[in-house]
């Protein structure tokens, strides 16, 4: 806790060889995992940490996370990087600065629960190929979802630092589920389990400067390991929460160099230095290697990312958090996926919706991955309900929450709810309440066998495992056996330089805009004129596009039959590639049944199952010539990582598949045709 007697080392001075303080703050930077992730999508790529690399290890850190969360993902989907080889090569940089990653319990760093066996080698690995501190949190908080991890995170000799995912069912701590008591349990579980250290981990940036200090007091009688304190800036709360959980005793605070802070991301370092200077929480670290870590930053790494920046807004703070408790990613997938669907003009019904989802779905945190499930879960039924029906595309995800995969909710799920999520759910229609994972069979040895002969070890072959359809495709480019996409390429300064440039110009007046329409190409009736304009000749094309054809044109159509203009516009058959909506009552008296000889002509190569959300196709559970009944999945589409399993329009056989197992969909493309 922050005395006044404290401040005493005057005159001060930034030497960092100044007196120590009595208990030093100790500060775990994040720019390199949770900063990127926030402001850029987590695009930041290795080449563009090494030019800070050794300059960070001399700051003094208790410990830079630089790994886990959305890492692993991005890097292979987007990046074309391999995620193991970025620790691989951050740790010839940084030699003395402990490696910190962000590990999902049973979720590793994917979106749902993986096998015992995957999840304790990936532990194993990662401890391998260099990660130091563990930061593990369930996004349930049951922690019955770390009974693997971390025995062997213990094994390994490594530091299990236990999360508790902080929320809220109001705008302040308390109510009926998140209260003190709550989280003065939770810590004494991660305690029992061994934690080294105990994260209060607010993804949303949801925590209030009073329920700080009030919470970190509370935790540090409770508990005896080091509290630390994770927060996001997004509400704008975030420096001053920190600052209070500082007076309160909290031993390690997250932050960032300043170029990756604030907006979405966390609270920048250099102010906490600056303010506890001379104080018995003085970090001790020099303020002038920050800023030319700073530099560096701005120069040569900043300009290649600020495109991937939401600069849209004028506010750096998002009031909707505080509004609706909506964390930063979430909210803007939501807002993304709203927009793929042209439907950004139902945000408030969306915003409506989620409490009323969450609540039905256990009152769980909203954290990777439960905001995703609740938040893609909002969307469907704000898109999809109708006024007799609720819950009438529930994801596969939601699913698996209500069968028990992702463990024991805060709060007991709707029962409704439940029963219709687990209608047909093939594992079985009454849920589990045994630990999570202990369901799940193996799931090493399929994925060896799976990648024989592309994956060289088993960090591959983990990739693999965590991501079966963008990790082969990873490892097909990693080996030479695909070529990766463009997108995939890193951008250059030179490149960023050349954009700026057009900018610059495109202000000032300089630029034309480009025709839109690219010109067509000449005809056989194309002739030739010069034209001459004060002295000077012009030479252009005329080629006439009505019936006045010169004579030699004339001449030459007459030899050869021309191809016959293009035919005045026939009116086509209605169903030519339409397909047919759902048969329309009969207008006169209803018949007793629609007759299946009145379906239209489209009926007869099959009815189209489409695309009800842009996505990527995860695979087909059926083939061309396979029989379905009405209503059965036939393929699962991938939309904001979560699964839907898509439904038979029909019964009938699936007469065509018009995708692969990893393509890109729009909505509305006809994924099958069942006739
Ligand atoms: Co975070």
């Amino acid at each position: 806790m922050l005395n006044e007697n404290a401040v005493k080392l005057a005159p001060m001075n930034y030497d960092p060889q100044r007196p120590k303080a009595e208990n030093p703050l100790k500060i775990e930077d994040l720019s390199l995992r949770d900063g990127h992730q926030s402001l850029f999508a987590t695009r930041g790529r290795t080449e563009d940490m090494i030019p800070v690399a050794e300059l960070m290890d001399e700051v003094g850190f208790w410990a830079m996370e630089v790994w886990g969360g959305a890492t692993f993902d991005t890097m292979h989907r987007f990046l074309n990087e391999d995620p193991w080889q970025r620790l691989r090569t951050l740790k010839k940089y940084i030699r003395k600065t402990p490696f910190s990653m962000l590990l999902r319990g049973q979720n590793l760093v994917g979106y749902r629960n993986y096998a015992d066996d995957v999840a304790k080698v990936f532990v194993e690995r990662a401890a391998v190929n260099g990660v130091d501190v563990f930061r593990t949190f369930d996004a349930l908080n049951d922690y019955r979802n770390f009974e693997i991890v971390v025995p062997a995170i213990k094994a390994a000799g490594k530091h299990f630092q236990g999360c508790i995912c902080y929320s809220l069912t109001e705008p302040r701590m308390g109510g009926d589920v998140y209260t003190i008591d709550y989280y003065v349990g939770k810590a004494k579980e991660l305690e029992a389990m061994g934690a080294d250290s105990i994260c209060i981990k607010d993804m949303a940036g949801l925590i209030a400067p009073y329920d700080a200090y009030q919470l970190v007091r509370a935790l540090k009688q409770a508990v005896k390991p080091p509290i630390h304190l994770h927060s996001h800036f997004t509400s704008g709360m975030s420096p001053l929460s920190m600052l209070k959980a500082i007076e309160a005793g909290v031993d390690i605070i997250d932050t960032v160099l300043a170029p990756y802070a604030y907006r979405t991301s966390h609270a920048a370092l250099e102010p906490f230095v600056m303010a506890l200077l001379g104080t018995n929480r003085d970090t001790g670290f020099d303020i002038r290697l920050l800023a030319r870590i700073n530099d560096i930053l701005e120069k040569e790494v900043m300009p290649k990312y600020r495109h991937l920046l939401d600069d849209t807004k004028m506010s750096i703070i998002d009031i909707n958090v505080l509004l609706h408790q909506t964390p930063g990613g979430m909210l803007s997938n939501l807002v993304n996926q709203l927009k793929q669907m042209d439907a950004l003009d139902r945000i408030d019904d969306v915003f409506r919706e989620l409490p009323r989802v969450r609540k039905d779905l256990g009152q769980i945190p909203l954290v990777t991955p439960t905001s995703q499930i609740v938040g893609v879960q909002t969307v469907n039924n704000v898109l999809f309900d109708t006024p007799e029906e609720r819950y009438r595309m529930i994801t596969d995800q939601v699913k698996d929450l209500c069968y028990g995969l992702y463990g024991r909710t805060a709060a007991p799920i709707n029962p409704e709810v439940q029963k219709k999520a687990l209608k047909g759910y093939p594992r079985g229609e009454t849920p589990i309440t045994v630990r999570a994972a202990s369901v799940l069979e193996p799931e090493l040895e399929k994925a060896k066998e799976a990648t024989r002969g592309i994956a060289k070890d088993i960090d591959d072959v983990l990739i693999y495992a965590l991501y079966p359809v963008t990790g082969l495709r990873f490892l097909k480019w990693k080996y030479g056996l695909e070529t990766p996409p463009e997108e995939t390429r890193p951008i250059t300064l030179e490149e960023v330089r050349r954009q700026e440039e057009l900018v610059a110009k495109a202000k000032k007046g300089l630029l034309v805009e480009k025709p839109q329409k690219p010109a067509p190409a000449p005809g056989p009736n194309l002739r030739k004129f010069n034209v001459f304009v004060d002295g000077e000749a012009f030479e252009v094309g005329v080629d006439p596009l009505d019936a006045v054809f010169p004579i030699q044109t004339i001449r030459h159509m007459a030899a050869a039959p021309a191809p016959a203009p293009s035919p005045a516009p026939a009116v086509q058959p209605a169903s030519a590639s339409i397909p047919a909506p759902a048969p329309a009552p009969a207008p006169a008296a209803p018949a007793p049944k629609p007759a299946p000889a009145a379906a239209p002509a489209a009926e007869a190569e099959g009815a189209p199952l489409k695309a009800p959300m842009p996505g990527m196709v995860v695979r087909y559970l059926k083939q061309v010539g396979d029989a379905v009944q009405e209503g059965e999945t036939v393929v699962v589409l991938e939309a904001m990582k979560m699964e839907n399993a898509l439904p038979a329009p029909k019964s009938g056989t699936v007469r065509s598949i018009a995708f692969n197992s990893g393509d890109s969909v729009k909505k509305g493309d006809v994924l099958a045709l069942i006739g």
